[in-house]
């Protein structure tokens, strides 16, 4: 029995969508937060819906009941002793329900040699991974490659509806990669057989591959040649970004101080070099070529989404 936890999610969809082409749907447990949020198809499809809060442990007992493989997709927040504690609730529960293997979506900054990163954003996994790690448990850790569709967060929020120019304090390569792609590989290594050692107790990096390694300049570069008008890319100092980005009404996150002098070590850490991490590995696992950014970019700016979509990411 594999459990999907998040498979209402961006990524955890994906992860679904591909499973069930790969196991029979008898085999696969949804641990949702909300289970009313499956779509209909997908509670028709065979598959076990059971509800699992990663803030409610008992409820994490009963959905990884009788499971052979877990994945723990992370928490949505960047509120970092949450994301942890919820994390380290989901591994307990594993561990309580005789898991054999924990496959955990961590985040693209730093790999190999320099697992490390200055990026907030990033703190909360590598609590996280180093709890898995010490739990005992066989795990996969995934360094999930920073989303196409995710680009307004780096892209100083951009809105294509109403910006010419941008906001941001640094600029550095990014690897990257599609939801739809990280999902794909996400689940097949999930349906591998458990003779198939090779990522046990591994963390591995899901980048985009080096056609999708791209500065936010040249990101300015194509979305202006997609849209038909410049958008200026302006580097200022981190003061500077926040005025930019500071919502004095209070009401939307990420335009609170906190929030945007946390994200501005994201920047930091791309000028580090720590997204610009390559491997082969995604495009080696899916087995066919990886979506361009270019791709992600003209179907987002056709959409008129980003609105929806930023407000999803700065949860
Ligand atoms: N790699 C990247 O570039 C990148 C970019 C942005 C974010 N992320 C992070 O990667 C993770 C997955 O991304 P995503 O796009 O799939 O996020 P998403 O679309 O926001 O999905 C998050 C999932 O977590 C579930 N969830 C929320 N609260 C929960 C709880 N208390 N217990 C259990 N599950 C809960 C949600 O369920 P409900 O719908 O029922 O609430 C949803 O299925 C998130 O942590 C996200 O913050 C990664």
């Amino acid at each position: 029995m594999i459990v999907v936890t998040g498979a209402t999610g961006g990524l955890g969809s994906q992860v679904l969508k591909y499973l069930l082409t790969l196991v029979p749907p008898s085999e696969i447990t949804v641990s949702l937060h909300n289970p009313a949020g499956l779509p209909e198809h997908l509670q028709a499809s065979g598959i076990h819906v059971r509800r699992g809060d990663y803030g409610a442990p008992e409820t994490l007992d009963a959905a990884f009941a009788g499971a052979d493989k877990v994945l723990i997709v992370s928490y949505p927040s960047i509120a970092h002793e949450l994301r942890v504690r919820n994390h380290v609730n989901a591994i307990d529960a594993a561990k309580r329900a005789g898991v054999r293997h924990v496959y955990y979506t961590s985040l693209a900054f730093g790999y190999g040699t320099k697992p490390e990163s200055c990026a907030a954003v990033m703190q909360a996994h590598l609590d996280t991974e180093a709890y898995l790690k010490k739990s005992g448990l066989k795990y996969t850790i995934i360094r999930e490659g920073i989303y196409n569709e995710s680009y307004p967060l780096y892209f100083g929020f951009f809105d294509p509806s109403k910006d010419n120019e941008v906001f941001v304090p640094g600029d550095g390569p990014i690897a990257w990669a599609c939801r739809e792609d990280l999902g794909e590989a996400t689940a097949r290594l999930l349906a591998l057989p458990p003779s198939d050692s090779r990522f046990d107790n591994q963390t591995i990096l899901f980048s985009g591959p080096q056609a999708n390694l791209l500065t936010l300049a040249q990101l300015s570069t194509l979305i202006s040649n997609i849209l038909g008008r410049e958008i200026k890319l302006n580097i200022v100092s981190i003061d500077e970004y926040v005025q930019k980005h500071l919502d004095p009404s209070g009401q939307n996150v990420r335009g609170t101080e906190d929030f945007l002098r946390k994200w501005a070590t994201t920047f930091e850490a791309m000028k580090r070099g720590e997204t610009a991490i390559v491997d082969p590995l995604l495009g080696e696992i899916v087995g066919r070529p990886l979506k361009t950014m270019e791709q992600s970019l003209r179907e987002q700016l056709s959409a008129h989404g980003e609105g929806v979509a930023i407000e999803q990411y700065a949860k």
